[in-house]
């Protein structure tokens, strides 16, 4: 098969995407050449694609892709030709058949982790492992109050914070998604279309409120979530989806009981090698255990990456969304 990606030449809506053949570079010093059968669907990859993000065009697209290593270049000691691998990158550029990619930044999968579950859990399941063990620490009995349950990132929450044994407080739109986020571990789900999110919090908490709230819905939910935390709880801001939440004044923090803000990102928790293997390892160790089941709501071919994306946004999506190269 002739190489192919997805590109973008200027930002904007989803049919900025196109697919196109691309030539491949051998693989450099410290590069290995993958060969990917599965990129997962992010929506890290809508703000790149749409230009909240700026990036210098032209550029692939795509944060996350598991396959199979061809070839390496000199040096590399971490994977070897046949290797079985998937990876996260912050240069856009997994919507593609092949990628040359950094080796230090490859992670080999076990025998238990197939390619396609690896596209559909890397970014995501390292994104709840340093959300709920390392941003604000789960603790057993903790509430935990976590936006777009139904989603990628917010079905392996639901898992990840039961195993941990928290109290898990989802929110989605819709029955549909209500009933598949308590599928996945939440205990109490609020229909965000339907239900005040702060009062049902209340209610649940017994007036306290939560420590800690895993919010990536942004400015629609930031008013919500603020209401929602008892004094000294955790303000944790990790995406965008309805645009930025307004600045914080440390003042408000004040006045809302001495709250901590934070607005992490992956990739600051996963800089180094061993960041990545722990976080990887962790994550693999859970789906090995079964604690971690992985729900792929959708596989677009790569041709179609603009209809994933109309999907994504819109919400008509559930669990994860994968593009088969
Ligand atoms: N900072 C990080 O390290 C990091 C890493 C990974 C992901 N993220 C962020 O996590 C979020 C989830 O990513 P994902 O790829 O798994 O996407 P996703 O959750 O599968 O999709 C986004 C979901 O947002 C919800 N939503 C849309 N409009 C909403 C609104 N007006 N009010 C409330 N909820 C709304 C929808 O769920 P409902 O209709 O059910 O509410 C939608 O399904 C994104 O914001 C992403 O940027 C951040």
């Amino acid at each position: 098969m002739n190489p192919r990606a997805i590109r973008i030449a200027a930002q904007g809506g989803p049919d900025v995407m196109k697919l196109e053949s691309i030539s491949l570079p051998e693989p450099a010093a410290g590069e290995a050449l993958v060969r990917q059968t599965v990129a997962g669907i992010n929506y890290l990859d809508v703000y790149h694609r749409c230009g909240i993000y700026p990036l210098p065009l032209p550029t692939g697209i795509g944060s996350e892709a598991a396959g199979v290593v061809e070839r390496v270049g000199a040096g590399v000691t971490e994977v070897e030709p046949g290797d079985r691998v998937a990876y996260v990158h912050n240069v856009p550029g997994a919507y593609a058949s092949h990628r040359v990619m950094p080796a230090a930044r490859l992670v080999k999968l076990p025998d238990h982790v197939s390619e396609e579950t690896a596209g559909a859990v890397m970014l995501k399941g390292m994104t709840v492992e340093y959300l709920l063990n390392r941003t604000y620490p789960v603790r057993p009995g903790d509430f935990v109050l976590f936006w777009a349950a139904a989603g990628g990132v917010g079905l392996l929450a639901g898992r990840w914070g039961k195993h941990l044994g928290a109290r898990m407080i989802g929110v989605a739109g819709g029955a549909d998604k209500c009933r598949l986020a308590r599928e996945y571990g939440y205990d109490d789900v609020i229909d965000r279309t339907r239900e005040d999110v702060a009062e049902r919090v209340k209610a649940i908490t017994g007036g306290k409120g939560v420590p800690v709230v895993y919010d990536s819905v942004g400015k629609a939910s930031f008013e919500a979530s603020l209401a929602s935390l008892r004094p000294r709880g955790y303000f944790v801001s990790f995406g965008t989806t309805t645009g930025a939440p307004p600045p914080v004044e440390a003042a408000t923090l004040q006045k809302r009981g001495s709250l901590y803000f934070t607005r992490p990102t992956l990739f600051t928790y996963i800089s180094t090698r061993d960041e990545l293997l722990a976080s990887a390892g962790a994550l693999f160790d859970l789906l090995d255990r079964g604690a971690l089941t992985v729900r792929i709501g959708a596989r677009y071919p790569l041709a179609e990456a603009a209809r994933a994306h109309g999907d994504l946004e819109a919400g008509r999506t559930v669990g994860s969304s994968l593009l088969i190269p």
